[in-house]
């Protein structure tokens, strides 16, 4: 597609309803993120979530989404502690999660060298960089990254380093999108932003906040393509508005005798 110059649609997917949903309209990719732990399970950060949580997630999309290309983030500490463990994640993700890739945070020459075993294993796997959510402590917040020259050439640096150790795409997130164009235009993979502006090859937003089921989160980069969450909350009230009143259920919605 990035030969073609067709920009690549991905959104984030956690369950079988929306995997169905995202596949049935055609979405190019489907990952299964980290960002679970927080739209999903509710913790502040990506850090809690583990792998069986990631597998459990990541087995309901393949099974909504049979004909689509789904990766899976390998979550925090399951692949930085050794390559063995990486192999290990990354195995399980493919064996028990049935996913097409995994992905997987930094540019450093560990993580290089952790791709490099992972591709030669025969696992497909996609980079991040820019703001890596499994760092947000050591990047003191959620703020755009590369902003700084030196910052922006060890991005440069990183983003030539993945796609050399094998990466089959890059994620960039919150940096500059001069940046994010001059990675994009010098790498041969995709790069596939969020909060990265137009030039990458291809974007991508975490579902719920895409469709209005995260209310107050309303960072600049964020567009809401739906208002999902109005409607599911006047939807719950009516509910119980007619529960309460006992319009429902109605005849139309009773067995009778007859069968
Ligand atoms: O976990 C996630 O949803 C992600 C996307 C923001 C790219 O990594």
């Amino acid at each position: 597609m990035k030969r073609r110059d067709e920009p690549i649609a991905v959104l984030t997917c956690y369950d079988v309803l929306f995997a169905r949903l995202l596949e049935a309209e055609g979405v190019d990719m489907l990952l299964v993120g980290d960002s679970l732990a927080q739209v999903v399970l509710g913790y502040d950060s990506t850090l809690p979530v583990t792998m069986d949580e990631m597998l459990h997630h990541g087995r309901a999309v393949v099974r909504g989404a049979p004909h689509t290309f789904v990766v899976l983030d390998l979550p925090f500490l399951s692949y930085q502690v050794s390559i063995e463990r990486a192999l290990e994640s990354a195995g399980r993700a493919m064996k028990e999660g049935g996913v097409q890739a995994v992905k997987l945070e930094g540019g450093d020459p560990d993580t290089c060298e952790t791709v490099r075993r992972l591709v030669a294993a025969g696992i497909p796997v996609m980079g991040h960089l820019g703001l890596t959510p499994q760092s947000v402590h050591a990047l003191g917040g959620y703020r755009v990254q590369g902003r700084e020259a030196e910052a922006a050439d060890r991005l440069r640096r990183q983003a030539a380093a993945l796609e050399d150790a094998g990466c089959f795409s890059l994620v960039l997130e919150l940096v500059p999108g001069e940046l994010a164009r001059e990675v994009s235009d010098e790498l041969e993979i995709p790069t596939i932003g969020i909060g990265a502006g137009p030039h990458c090859d291809g974007q991508v937003l975490v579902l719920p906040d895409a469709l209005g089921l995260n209310p107050g989160f309303e960072p600049r980069f964020l567009k809401r393509f739906a208002e999902l969450g109005e409607g599911a909350r006047a939807g719950v009230r009516m509910y119980v508005e007619e529960v309460r009143n006992r319009r429902f259920p109605g005849p139309e919605h009773t067995f009778g005798e007859e069968g």
